[in-house]
């Protein structure tokens, strides 16, 4: 193996860690690497010919997509020209493996890469993400997609100065993936999307093991970041003109676990919450085995909380609940969802569904349909599950073809779409306060905002109004979004 080859094997549950620096320490040495790394972007530039352009195409989840500012940040200090554009010099996909259909697209789109960098020898490509963490895929890569410069995984993200030097100075493909890190780099220059919103990280990993998912092998073991750190970090953001943030995690609910002496999940929202100049705080995802009185008061005793809750409950059939491993029934989450719809009137829930679970039959399904008509969701994702090699549902029997579960998915959805209809439409005259987001993209003399409760309005204005709370009338439903009107 040569040394741009670093591949830590498929026993995803062993945890030890590979060289590693202290969080200090390691984030002041890819400070330096990025010094490194403007001089390289330099000469890259004179051997193109023209200032490098840069782009960063996002796969996943929010969690992802927060990682992507990260490295779009790293790219912009290094001296890249950003660009949403893949015929970029430099092209890095930040992959996602939670269902099979994420790999087949990255495949799929690769091809067509391959077909750009075939008319532009120079151009570099490279592959992060949790996909690059299932073994499998290195090796597929490694042998049919040879024209790749660099693969590394979700742990050591924060080595992509000192990553991006080695492609720049090695010709053969730089793998670099670990299988799992104790250490939370968070030092870093990042670039969002949006100057007046922004994810937070608190915490990352995930130690659930749901038996049909794939994060805990490819993100590793839950860890917490120190509310300290977070914070500092949120005001370092409201004092850029951030006023709405996102704390992220795959199970916040949980969050502080195996800290001493930190703070809970409900006191950080709040302290968030506090924050000079935050006007708005949002969290993704609540796990319902986690959910305490203290989130539901703390919600509920915060307008700056936004008014929506993503609550995935995956089934609602208690056999299938219990073969997933998730730790509640279809009667726990009825009545944890009464007690918030009491406590926060003006609730909105969303929630995750999982049709063609291994052992789920016809039945299953109907109870499933059951808790979405007694819970109307505001909204649902509903997904066809799609085996993760190496979780414990993998290798369980089927009980439907595809053809019943394809039947059962759309007798899902048509129960999902009726009743996330009626819980728009039931808000049509109602008031409310939108951040706007963007001018419309269809009509620029209409602006999108987004509401506490997550529902989108179009409304009269202009690009003056961005960035800025808003308050409307929901004067006309449109399905799923509205028109409305300044008040
Ligand atoms: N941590 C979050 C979910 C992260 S994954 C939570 O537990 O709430 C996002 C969603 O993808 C899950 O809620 C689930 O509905 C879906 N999902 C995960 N693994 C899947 C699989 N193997 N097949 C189909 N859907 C899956
Ligand atoms: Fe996956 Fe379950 Fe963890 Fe969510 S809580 S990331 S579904 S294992
Ligand atoms: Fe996908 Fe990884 Fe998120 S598998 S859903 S990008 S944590």
């Amino acid at each position: 193996m040569d040394s741009n080859f670093r591949f830590c094997d498929a026993d995803y549950k062993s945890y030890t860690n590979t060289d590693e620096l202290p969080a200090g320490q390691e984030a002041l040495l890819q400070k330096n690497e990025t010094e490194r790394l403007k001089s390289l972007v330099k000469e890259y530039g004179e051997k193109l010919g023209h200032e490098p352009s840069a782009c960063v195409v996002t796969f996943g989840c929010q969690m992802n997509a927060r990682d992507s500012e990260k490295l779009t940040g790293v790219l912009e200090a290094a001296g890249f020209k950003l660009t949403e554009d893949e015929e970029a010099d430099f092209v890095i996909y930040n992959t996602c493996t939670v269902r099979d259909n994420a790999n087949t697209r990255v495949y799929g789109r690769l091809g067509h890469l391959h077909s750009l960098k075939d008319k532009a020898p120079l151009k570099k490509i490279a592959l992060c993400g949790c996909m690059m963490q299932e073994p499998s895929v290195i090796d597929t890569i490694l042998k049919k997609y040879r024209f790749v410069d660099m693969i590394f995984g979700t742990h050591n993200i924060y080595k992509f100065p000192e990553l991006l030097c080695r492609m720049f100075e090695s010709d053969e493909t730089v793998v670099d993936v670990w299988k799992d890190t104790k250490e939370i780099v968070e030092d870093f220059p990042s670039v969002r999307k949006y100057p007046f919103k922004s994810g937070v990280n608190i915490m990352f990993g995930c130690d659930n093991f749901c038996t049909y998912c794939i994060v805990p092998y490819v993100r590793g073991r839950e860890r917490s970041r120190r509310s300290s750190e977070i914070l500092a970090e949120i005001e370092r953001l409201a004092s850029d003109g951030v006023s709405e943030v996102m704390l992220l995690g795959q199970n916040v609910n949980s969050y502080g676990k195996g800290l001493e002496g930190e703070i809970s999940f409900p006191e950080l929202l709040k302290k968030a919450s506090e924050v000079d100049g935050i006007e708005r705080v949002r969290f993704m995802t609540s796990h319902p085995k986690d959910l305490s009185d203290e989130l539901i008061e703390t919600i509920a005793s915060s307008q700056k909380i936004s008014r929506h809750l993503h609550l995935p409950v995956q089934s609602g059939s208690d056999e299938v609940l219990k073969a997933m491993n998730r730790h509640y029934t279809h009667e726990d989450y009825l009545k944890l969802v009464e007690k918030i719809k009491k406590a926060i009137p003006d609730i909105a829930i969303t929630t995750d569904l999982i049709v063609g679970f291994p052992t789920e039959t016809k039945e299953d399904v109907s109870r499933t349909i059951d808790l979405v008509n007694e819970v109307h969701f505001d909204n649902a994702f509903t997904f066809i599950y799609s085996p993760r090699t190496g979780t414990p549902a993998a290798s369980m029997p089927r009980a439907m073809t595809d053809e019943e579960i394809s039947a059962c998915f759309n007798r899902l959805l048509g129960a999902v779409q009726e009743n996330a209809r009626s819980a728009a439409a039931a808000l049509t005259g109602s008031t409310g306060v939108a951040l706007v987001e963007e001018l419309d993209e269809k009509d620029p003399s209409l602006v999108t905002g987004r509401l506490s409760n997550n529902y989108l309005v179009h409304f009269p204005g202009d690009e003056s109004l961005i960035g800025k709370y808003i308050n409307v009338k929901l004067t006309e439903n449109k399905g799923f979004y509205f028109i409305g009107e300044r008040i």
